[in-house]
């Protein structure tokens, strides 16, 4: 199995960006963190980070054909992109949704998912584990 695992803008700066929020952990930590989940359950994981929604765009539809899942944390764009919302329909590919922080519990700006639209479960508020939840759920459903 080949995931793809999407981060989107602002999710560079992970460590450094509100740590109260989402945490002191860099984001080479986190890509660590899915490589060794994903190795443990002998699944190959593709990782993708971008600040421009276009770029998002281009990744999804690259996965058609390539990847048997995406979990994707859009960052800002979950509340605002139809176009990633578009192409995670566009592709198929079964696609979990995941994010740092409670957003259920933030602004209420933060309270639509665009994106989660398209995904077939959503993990927030775990930290990191919540992409190791969203990686076991499609080995689980789709593996
Ligand atoms: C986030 C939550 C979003 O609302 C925010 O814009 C982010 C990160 C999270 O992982 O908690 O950049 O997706």
């Amino acid at each position: 199995m080949k995931i793809l695992v999407i981060n989107g803008p602002n999710l560079n700066m992970l460590g450094i960006r509100e740590p109260g929020i989402y945490g002191s952990q860099s984001y080479a930590a986190l890509v660590g963190f899915v490589s060794d989940v994903c190795a443990q359950h002998g699944v190959k994981a593709e990782f993708f980070q971008s600040n421009h929604e276009g770029a998002i765009v281009d990744a999804i539809q690259g996965a058609y054909g390539v990847m048997d899942g995406i979990v994707i944390n859009p960052a800002a764009y979950t509340h605002t992109s139809v176009a990633i919302l578009d192409a995670l329909k566009a592709v198929s590919i079964p696609a979990v949704e995941v994010h740092l922080s409670d957003v259920s519990a933030r602004e209420p700006f933060r309270q639509v998912s665009y994106a989660g639209m398209a995904c077939e479960a959503t993990f927030a508020g775990h930290g990191f584990d919540g992409y190791r939840m969203a990686v076991e759920y499609l080995i689980e459903h789709h593996g």
